[in-house]
C-alpha cells in the first residue's frame, strides 16, 4: 500500500485550508479498503472534501476515497437503475445523466463533492433533494470490515440530514450509491423562482434536462463562488425553522422577511437573509469573509486558517441570536 508522509490537504478540501496530514493514502477499490481496515481502525476519511472545515493538522492516517466507476444495473421502459462508486465526482455524474437523458438529478448540477458523500447530508437545491432518487447505499462497516447495504428508508433522510450524520456517524465508509432515474417521462422541477426566470430569459417553454441543468449552472455561477477560485463549502449554515408565533413577531419589525412554510406551526427562514440583515454580507476580514453574493457562504480568499473561519461563524451565530433570537445551526462538519 502506498502511504505518504506529511502532505498538505489543501487540494483535498474545497475550502482550500492548508493543514498537514501525518500519513495519507488514496484508496481506489473496495478490495484495498477492506485490506486497509484489517490493520487500521483509527483514521480520518476524506472524499470530495466539500463539506468540511479543517481547523488543525490531522495527526493520524488520512484515507482518501477515490473508488471510481459507474454501472447500469438494469433498466425497463420507464426507469434506469444505476450504481455509482463513491469517488466519482458528483457534477460529472449529473452531466453524464443529462447527456444520456436520465432524469431526476438535473437540479443538483454543479454541487461540489463526490457521489459517496451526497447521501450523508442529503444534498439539495432548487426544489430537489437527492433522497428522492437514491434506492440504496452500500458501505463498509469499519468495526467488522463487512459490506452492508442501506435501503432508502434505512438512510433516514431529512433536510441536510441522514443516519450517517447521526447514529451511524463514524461507523461506516460509504462505497457506492444506487439511483433510480427516469428515461422518458421526466418529473421536471422548474417551479423554483430562479429557474423559472432563467428559462423565461432564454425563451424556453418546454425545457429538456439539459435546459434545466444549464439554468441551474447559470444561477449557481451567478451566486455561489467557484471553489477552484475561492475556497468555500457552499451553505455554511442550515436554514433555521422557527415557530409561526416567533415569525409573526419578527414580521412586525421586518416586513419583508422571507419564509417557506414547513408545517402548520413552523416556517423556514433563509439564513442568508438573516446574515445579510446583520451586516455580514460581503464583509472581508483579511484572508476570509462572507461571500458578497450569498451571505450563507463563508469563503477563504487564499491563506485563511480554518479556526479563523470557525470563529467568524460563531460570531455570526451570536449576532443572529442577539438580533433575532434564532439559533443558526452549522451545516459544514467542523474538524476540531
Ligand atoms: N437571501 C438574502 N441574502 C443572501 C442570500 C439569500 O436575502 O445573501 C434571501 C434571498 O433573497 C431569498 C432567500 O434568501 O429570498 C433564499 O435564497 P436562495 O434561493 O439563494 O437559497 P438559500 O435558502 O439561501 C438554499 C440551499 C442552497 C441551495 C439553494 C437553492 C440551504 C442551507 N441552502 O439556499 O444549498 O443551492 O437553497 O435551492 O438549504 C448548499 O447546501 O451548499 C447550498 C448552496
Amino acid at each position: 500500500m502506498n502511504f505518504q508522509q506529511n502532505i498538505s490537504l489543501k487540494n483535498y478540501n474545497t475550502f482550500s485550508i492548508n493543514v498537514n496530514a501525518e500519513r495519507f493514502i488514496s484508496i481506489d477499490s473496495v478490495y484495498l479498503l477492506k485490506q486497509l481496515l484489517k490493520t487500521e481502525k483509527n483514521f480520518f476519511l476524506i472524499s470530495g472534501g466539500s463539506n468540511m472545515l479543517l481547523t488543525k493538522d490531522i495527526n493520524k492516517l488520512v484515507v482518501h476515497i477515490d473508488i471510481k466507476g459507474i454501472s447500469i444495473d438494469r433498466e425497463d421502459t420507464k426507469d434506469v437503475y444505476i450504481t455509482v462508486n463513491a469517488g466519482e465526482n458528483w457534477h460529472e455524474f449529473v452531466l453524464w445523466c443529462v447527456s444520456n437523458n436520465y432524469g431526476g438529478i438535473e437540479n443538483l448540477s454543479l454541487i461540489p463533492g463526490n457521489v459517496g458523500t451526497c447521501p450523508i447530508q442529503n444534498i439539495g437545491a432548487y426544489g430537489v433533494e437527492v433522497k428522492d432518487t437514491i434506492t440504496k447505499v452500500e458501505a463498509l462497516e469499519i468495526e467488522s470490515g463487512k459490506l452492508v447495504q442501506f435501503s432508502n428508508e434505512e438512510c433516514n433522510f431529512g433536510y441536510r440530514n441522514s443516519i450517517f450524520k447521526n447514529v451511524a456517524k463514524g461507523k461506516y465508509i460509504l462505497t457506492s450509491v444506487s439511483f433510480k432515474l427516469t428515461k422518458n417521462e421526466h418529473n421536471l422541477n422548474t417551479s423554483y423562482g430562479a429557474i423559472e426566470t432563467e428559462l423565461a430569459l432564454n425563451e424556453i417553454t418546454k425545457p429538456s434536462l439539459k435546459n434545466i441543468s444549464d439554468a441551474v449552472i447559470a444561477i449557481r455561477k451567478s451566486k455561489l463562488p467557484d471553489p477552484k477560485k475561492i475556497g468555500n463549502s457552499g451553505s455554511f449554515f442550515k436554514n433555521p425553522v422557527i415557530s409561526k408565533e416567533q415569525f409573526i413577531k419578527l414580521q412586525k419589525e421586518y416586513i419583508n422577511i422571507p419564509s417557506y412554510p414547513i408545517t402548520k406551526e413552523t416556517l423556514k427562514v433563509p439564513a442568508g437573509w438573516l446574515i445579510e440583515q446583520s451586516g455580514f454580507k460581503g464583509k472581508r476580514f483579511g484572508e476570509y469573509g462572507v461571500h458578497e453574493k450569498q451571505a450563507l457562504v463563508l469563503v477563504n480568499y487564499g491563506n485563511a486558517k480554518g479556526i479563523e473561519i470557525y470563529q467568524l461563524a460563531q460570531k455570526i451565530q451570536e449576532t443572529i441570536f442577539e438580533k433575532f433570537e434564532i439559533s443558526l445551526e452549522i451545516e459544514v462538519n467542523i474538524i476540531k
